[in-house]
């Protein structure tokens, strides 16, 4: 990015040089707003929504951040995002924004897949690629939120397993395309207490939601905590995490 960028960009001349910067989509809510709120300890945070106001929110909890709003649906507004940003230099980038759609094959229309697709995968793809000098100017690390489902694809669950075994193939190839320029991390979690599982068990017809029997999105912060604190000659391939009530 030149430097005509940065000069236009009012949150790019406020960040701390002393801090590493963590680009994380889906920082509004869940796994990404915790992973954002215990990277903020000692990063700069881009905070990741689809909404200004939201995300502003946010932005205005942690000590040191600013939004990055785009919907990663639109790969326009992704590639605006990234200009307006104006990074030189990116530490973290952190994807966790998804969706889950639910239903058999004979359920899905064409538009569901579109959509999740372009959401879990597309967006990804183009967010990394666009990012991709700023990581390897940082020596950078990125880290994808995947699922139990990017391994096993169960009854009603086809579509969203398919973006996340495709998320596992696109991370598995950047991880040997970047060996020794940018660490890439997959996370596996199950059942994590989110806005999403809400919505996945409703789906399935369980209206007594409990939280307390899954991950809580803070665990699965201390997961990604763990894949950046590696010594550099050091990489997490990838990690699962499990509710230890199953
Ligand atoms: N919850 C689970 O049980 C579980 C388990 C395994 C893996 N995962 C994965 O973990 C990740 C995070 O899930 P979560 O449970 O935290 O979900 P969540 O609570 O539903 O939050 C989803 C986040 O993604 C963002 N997002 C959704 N659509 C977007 C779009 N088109 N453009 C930009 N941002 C978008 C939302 O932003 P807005 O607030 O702006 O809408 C929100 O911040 C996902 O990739 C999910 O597949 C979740």
């Amino acid at each position: 990015m030149s430097p005509e960028t940065y000069a236009g960009n009012d949150d790019a001349a406020q960040r701390d040089p002393n801090r590493p910067i963590a680009l994380i989509t889906g920082a509004t809510r869940g796994i990404g707003r915790a992973i954002a709120e215990d990277l903020s300890a000692d990063h700069h945070i881009l905070v990741g929504g689809t909404d200004a106001a939201r995300t502003a929110a946010v932005v205005a909890e942690l000590p040191s951040a600013e939004p990055f709003v785009a919907d990663l649906q639109d790969l326009g507004a992704v590639v605006t995002a990234v200009t307006e940003a104006g990074l030189d230099s990116l530490d973290v980038l952190v994807h966790s924004a998804g969706v889950a759609a639910t239903g058999t094959l004979e359920q899905t229309p064409a538009q569901e897949w579109q959509r999740s697709f372009a959401v879990n995968v597309f967006a990804v793809a183009e967010l990394t690629r666009l990012l991709l000098p700023a990581l390897r100017t940082a020596k950078g690390q990125v880290i994808a939120i995947n699922s139990g489902s990017g391994y096993v694809s169960r009854n009603g669950g086809g579509l969203y397993s398919a973006t996340k075994f495709a998320l596992r193939a696109l991370t598995d190839a950047l991880r040997e395309e970047e060996r020794g320029t940018v660490r890439v991390t997959s996370i596996h979690p199950g059942r994590v207490d989110t806005d999403m599982q809400v919505q996945l068990q409703s789906a399935m017809g369980n209206e007594d939601y409990d939280g307390s029997r899954y991950v809580a999105a803070e665990s699965v912060a201390v997961t990604v905590r763990t894949a950046l604190s590696m010594p550099a000659e050091a990489m997490v391939d990838e990690l699962a995490i499990r509710p230890v009530r199953g």
